[in-house]
């Protein structure tokens, strides 16, 4: 089973990314970037080309095959000059965004808007995939093992969708459009747009459009996503997905290679190593991982303040690991300075049990 760290716009950026990927990367296969946007004009945000800039990722040594930039598009054109820019820099596989689901980027059709005219969808990604190099799942490298796409001037493409807009019924056609392009790898987040990320993952149509994907003859691997948040979320989640022998396929890969997880490693960073068997999250582990993340938002966010606003997004899943630590987790809502910031985290460790 390959993990993957999914993307998480404003948060999934470089500084965790490569703190991350230095202190519990082991195991963590993927790292996908928060979306970059593909505009009309054909310009990154400087922040946002900043953010998949190799030299800003050294814990990755260079190697931009573990690291996939997401693109939200809501045109051929702009997706694909998109694609081809994050190319130049290196990168051999781009994600593209079918699933967001705010309403702002839904109404300019892009992200989960896009599931809506499936017409229109199917007719973006024939354009997508008439210039893209083909995946092909078993030949992703040649018998020397060097990548057999280095020549094309755009990078593989794999998708990141819902089973729906509205309702998971939608599904089928989605999967049946899906199906008939070489995508790289299928990623499908186990709610509806209307679902946002609330309520318990729809296993059943999860299952259902897998189903539907490999019966319409597609052959990408797919990577299931939705609220594992503990190891026996997974064992849950897999056990029941898995509860039925794959559909006979032309190629026999199996219903599912990869999954993918978000807000379970922002509550848990050690998670996938506890998935693959090894131990739990440590008091110091933690204490480490906050200690250079904070000088790593630092680096990125000159202001004090500001810095600590960003580590507030993460004590936002962390406190789990603190029993009955109101108190302590109002203090570090309250700092205003890294003085009353390491004060009051210190005060939680030795205050707080952890758990
Ligand atoms: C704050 C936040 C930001 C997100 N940003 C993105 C994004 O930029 N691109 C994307 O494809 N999904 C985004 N997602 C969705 C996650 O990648 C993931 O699909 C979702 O959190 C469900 O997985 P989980 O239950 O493991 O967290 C975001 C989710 C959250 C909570």
């Amino acid at each position: 089973m390959n993990f993957y760290y999914a993307p998480m716009e404003g948060i999934t950026l470089y500084p965790l990314r490569n703190i991350h990927r230095e202190i519990f990367g082991k195991g963590v296969d993927k790292y996908f970037t928060p979306f970059l946007t593909a505009t009309h004009t054909h310009h990154f945000k400087n922040r946002e080309k900043k953010d998949i800039l190799p030299d800003k990722n050294p814990a990755f040594d260079g190697c931009t095959d573990r690291i996939i930039p997401q693109i939200m598009a809501g045109c051929a054109e702009d997706f694909l000059w998109a694609a081809g820019e994050i190319k130049k820099l290196g990168y051999n596989e781009v994600n593209l965004n079918l699933g967001c689901p705010a309403p702002t980027v839904v109404n300019r059709r892009k992200g989960a808007g896009l599931l809506i005219d499936t017409d229109y969808l199917d007719e973006m990604l024939k354009k997508i995939f008439d210039a893209v190099p083909a995946a092909d799942p078993e030949a992703f490298v040649s018998n020397d093992g060097s990548d057999m796409n280095s020549e094309n001037k755009y990078p593989y493409v794999s998708i990141k969708s819902r089973l729906g807009f509205s309702s998971p019924d939608e599904a089928g056609r989605l999967m049946e459009i899906f199906a008939a392009y070489p995508i790289k790898e299928l990623i499908l987040h186990a709610r509806v747009r209307e679902d946002y990320y609330a309520g318990s993952p729809r296993l059943d149509d999860f299952k259902n459009a897998a189903y539907i994907y490999r019966q319409c003859g597609g052959t990408a691997d797919i990577c299931y996503n939705g609220s594992i948040d503990t190891p026996d979320d997974y064992k849950k989640i897999l056990g029941y997905i898995n509860s039925d022998q794959p559909v006979n396929s032309k190629t026999n890969r199996p219903l599912l290679s990869s999954v993918m997880i978000g807000r379970g490693l922002l509550a848990n960073p050690a998670l996938v190593r506890e998935l693959g068997g090894g131990s739990a999250l440590t008091g110091n582990e933690l204490r480490l991982y906050l200690r250079k993340l904070y000088d790593s938002y630092s680096e990125y966010i000159p202001e004090d303040r500001n810095v600590i606003f960003k580590m507030l997004e993460h004590w936002a899943f962390l406190h789990v690991h603190f029993r009955d630590c109101e108190r302590c987790l109002k203090a570090i809502r309250k700092a205003r300075s890294k003085g009353e910031y390491s004060a009051a985290v210190n005060n939680i460790f030795s205050s707080c049990e952890f758990i």
